[in-house]
């Protein structure tokens, strides 16, 4: 069944928003989302009437933010399949729980010598906490190449593992679109003896996602691009695996005691949620979850997958050679994201010109530089589609490129 897009874009008020007297066009999701209605009053909702401290305080409305709080961990547990919400880790985005996993289980297990296995389509956050793990500990890094058509190639994968303490990848690129087989991927490191890590930041807000299906063992995903606020990320990790790792930043909430010698850390999750923690954000993201599991994970990636196939044909059968769209072309193996060169332009001179449509796409490296030396280019303009994306917007990108060839005078 397919998702009801007219009726989802009447909760989004952004979509409303009109510049210069046309409507906004919003193609930079992989970016960050825009929220809808309901994430927007749950969180001003909770300001007004329920702000409050968590875990401190004895009084009521303590005790009441105490439970909001910890209904999101509920919601993300079960967003994502995992066994239990004491596995969930509240962090500030994708980012700092993949600097968690580097630097508390990293710098606890690894050491000269020990190989760390990533791909060469990460983002820079599951490349740059490890190099500077690298740097610190002298651990070597590998990468799993890509094949012409933007897909890992994992014909060399079990050379590549060998000897590898950790293999860490992401479940979907935010450059190629790319979906990775994620179970094989992590069956495949186990079989190796390497932990499983999975940047899922990417994957989560369009898929319908399995932690134990994927027998993954850490998982870092992030709250802005799921629609709902920015500010808050997720660790999901085996509780063995979590219970082992040292703390990763010290404060309040993680102890269990202290005493001018020393401390004891405070049992997973608050181990590794150190201070105030984003407590209105949570509550932002646990309507989020109820929105995404309202119009259904699985219905929202077939209207991507339907709507990238209509995008890449569109654009393709519109512009040629003039067009190089990086990735795979089947969409069972790619989400919504449409990296692109466009003629000999510029991708910020292509996004500026759609900016003057108020199309709005991403143009530049995509914090993935290295991804952008394999492919050949500097930069590509970069347009990603969400469940408030329907046929009309791609048109207005294909109708702004179009426009740009003509300011451009080929
Ligand atoms: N947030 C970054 C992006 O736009 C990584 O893909």
């Amino acid at each position: 069944m397919s998702i009801d897009v007219a009726t989802i874009r009447k909760e989004f008020p952004i979509l409303d928003r009109e510049i210069d007297g046309a409507p906004l066009v919003y193609l930079d999701s992989g970016n960050t989302s825009q929220k809808p209605r309901a994430v927007i009053d749950a969180m001003s909702t909770f300001l007004e009437q329920s702000y409050a401290p968590i875990n401190r305080s004895s009084y009521r409305l303590a005790g009441e933010a105490t439970d909001a709080y910890e209904g999101a961990r509920t919601a993300v547990a079960r967003l994502i399949n995992a066994p239990s919400a004491d596995e969930v880790v509240f962090t500030k985005n994708a980012t700092e729980s993949m600097n968690l996993i580097a630097q508390a289980w990293g710098r606890a297990n690894l050491s000269a010598g020990d190989v760390v296995l990533l791909t060469e389509m990460e983002h820079h956050a599951n490349i740059v906490p490890w190099q500077m793990l690298a740097t610190e500990r002298g651990v070597d890094i590998r990468y799993v190449p890509l094949t012409p058509d933007g897909q890992l190639d994992l014909t060399n994968l079990g050379q590549l593992l060998d000897g590898a303490k950790v293999f860490s990848f992401t479940a979907m690129s935010n450059v190629l679109g790319t979906i990775p087989p994620t179970a094989q991927l992590c069956r495949a490191a186990h079989d190796a003896g390497a932990l499983a890590v999975v940047d899922a930041c990417q994957y989560v807000p369009h898929n319908a996602a399995d932690v134990q299906a994927w027998d993954a063992d850490l998982v870092a995903f992030s709250s802005h691009k799921m629609c709902g606020p920015s500010g808050i990320g997720m660790l999901w990790g085996r509780a063995e695996i979590l219970d082992a790792m040292p703390p990763f930043l010290g404060g309040g909430n993680m102890i269990d005691t202290v005493s001018l010698d020393g401390f004891t850390t405070a049992p997973v999750p608050a181990k590794f949620e150190a201070g105030t923690p984003p407590i209105a954000e949570a509550i932002g993201l646990h309507a989020a979850i109820n929105f995404l599991e309202g119009i259904g994970l699985a219905e929202i990636r077939r209207h991507e997958m339907d709507l990238t196939r209509y995008a890449l044909d569109a654009l393709n059968d519109r512009f040629a050679d003039d067009i190089t769209i990086f990735g795979p072309d089947n969409v069972e193996i790619r989400g919504g994201v449409l990296s692109f060169t466009f003629r000999d332009l510029h991708p910020h001179d292509v996004s500026q010109v759609l900016d003057e449509r108020n199309v709005c796409v991403r143009a530049g490296h995509h914090c993935a530089k290295p991804l952008m030396k394999t492919l050949g280019v500097v930069a590509t303009t970069r347009a990603s589609l969400y469940l408030y994306n329907d046929e009309a917007d791609v048109d207005a990108l294909v109708e702004g490129l179009a426009g740009a060839t003509d300011i451009f005078g080929f």
